[in-house]
């Protein structure tokens, strides 16, 4: 039985997923809702920002109230609401930050706002509590690709990002060139199954050059390689184009584990449910003698879990937001330089 100390409800609507999460201590999950609206979105290849904030209205409530009905928890036990205000889809992030804010005032709870990026970071908490810094987190999204270096709780350098598309973006825009359709990520990771990830030679930009990666070349690539051969093996292509990307986020990230001194490399972010990406953290951690977290699929990609996480942490170091606190589209991960 999980003590009932350190309450928040943490709320996530930044993209396309709606979710809400009781956790206690930023460690124990009493429970984790994450209805998504991919189905919503298929039809059109990916996610229409209108149709995402008005799915976000009617879902939060329900999604809501069977967070709390779930956790066992009565709104007066909670220590805190938690929402993320940013990056993501200003409608869309609105409508979690004001029903979040509005919770608090009814409530007379401390309302925390939320980074996203943060909160991928804290999703590796939920299942290691004990968890060494520093870390090396490899955080790879839709929207994002970072390396950052994680020194203590809310203590982030950053190490390098990518200068064009998210690992996520590349993932998504080369299914959707395959035809495997929305979203790319989980499809391309299927198919690559039953192709050969040696098949295709396909380039790694800037492999021996810091910490920054580009993807958008690797996706012309695939799109001239189909076009010069027609015939090809689409499985061939899905599978050598996850390697090549797997190669270069590992590559580097393993190397930043070697020059930091890291404990250990964590991987967060939707892409990070990638099966290749996932085995190769762990072999090569393996063989380098440091720690591999590699957080369950469900708590890579978009949940409030994380978020409610990060704002446990964040309550106890700043203190709470104020309730004119607004969204920010495009927040960038609080680092040190
Ligand atoms: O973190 P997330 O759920 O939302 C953002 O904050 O962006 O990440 C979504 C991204 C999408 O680009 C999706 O295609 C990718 O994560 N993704 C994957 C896999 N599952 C989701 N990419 C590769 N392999 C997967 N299995
Ligand atoms: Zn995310």
């Amino acid at each position: 039985m999980m003590e009932k100390t350190g309450l928040v409800l943490g709320i996530e609507t930044s993209c396309d997923e709606t979710a809400a999460a009781v956790v206690g201590r930023g460690v124990n999950v009493f429970s984790s809702v994450v209805s998504s609206q991919i189905d919503l979105h298929a039809r059109y290849g990916g996610v229409v920002p209108e149709v995402a904030s008005r799915a976000h209205v009617e879902m939060l409530t329900p999604v809501l109230a069977e967070a709390l009905v779930e956790s066992g928890v009565e709104p007066d036990e909670l220590d805190a609401v938690a929402a993320t205000v940013g990056p993501g889809l200003i409608g869309s992030l609105l409508v979690g930050v004001s029903a979040a804010k509005s919770l608090a005032l009814v409530w007379d709870k401390p309302f925390v706002a939320v980074n996203h990026l943060e909160a991928h970071l804290y999703s590796t908490f939920l299942e290691d509590p004990d968890i060494e810094l520093p870390l090396v987190v490899l955080l790879v999204s839709g929207g994002h690709t970072m390396l950052v270096l994680m020194e203590a709780h809310g203590r982030y350098r950053l190490l390098g990002e990518t200068v064009d598309d998210a690992a996520g973006e590349a993932f998504d825009k080369v299914a959707r060139y395959l035809g495997l359709g929305y979203p790319g990520g989980p499809a391309i990771d299927s198919l690559s199954i039953k192709g050969d990830p040696g098949a295709i030679d396909f380039p790694r930009a800037m492999m021996s050059d810091g910490y920054d990666f580009s993807f958008s070349g690797l996706k012309t690539s695939v799109v001239n390689h189909v076009r010069k051969n027609p015939d090809v093996a689409t499985a061939d292509v899905a599978a050598s184009f996850q390697e090549a990307v797997v190669d270069v986020l590992i590559t580097k990230a393993r190397r930043a584990v070697a020059d930091t001194g890291a404990k250990g490399l964590c991987l967060a972010g939707g892409v990070a449910a990638n099966s290749a990406l996932r085995q190769r953290a762990l072999d090569v951690c393996m063989d380098d003698g440091v720690r591999a977290f590699v957080p369950s699929r469900s708590l890579c990609t978009d949940n409030a879990a994380m978020v409610a996480a990060a704002g446990w942490w964040r309550l106890h170091t700043d203190g709470p937001s104020p309730l004119d606190h607004g969204a920010d589209s495009s927040l960038r991960l609080p680092t040190v330089a």
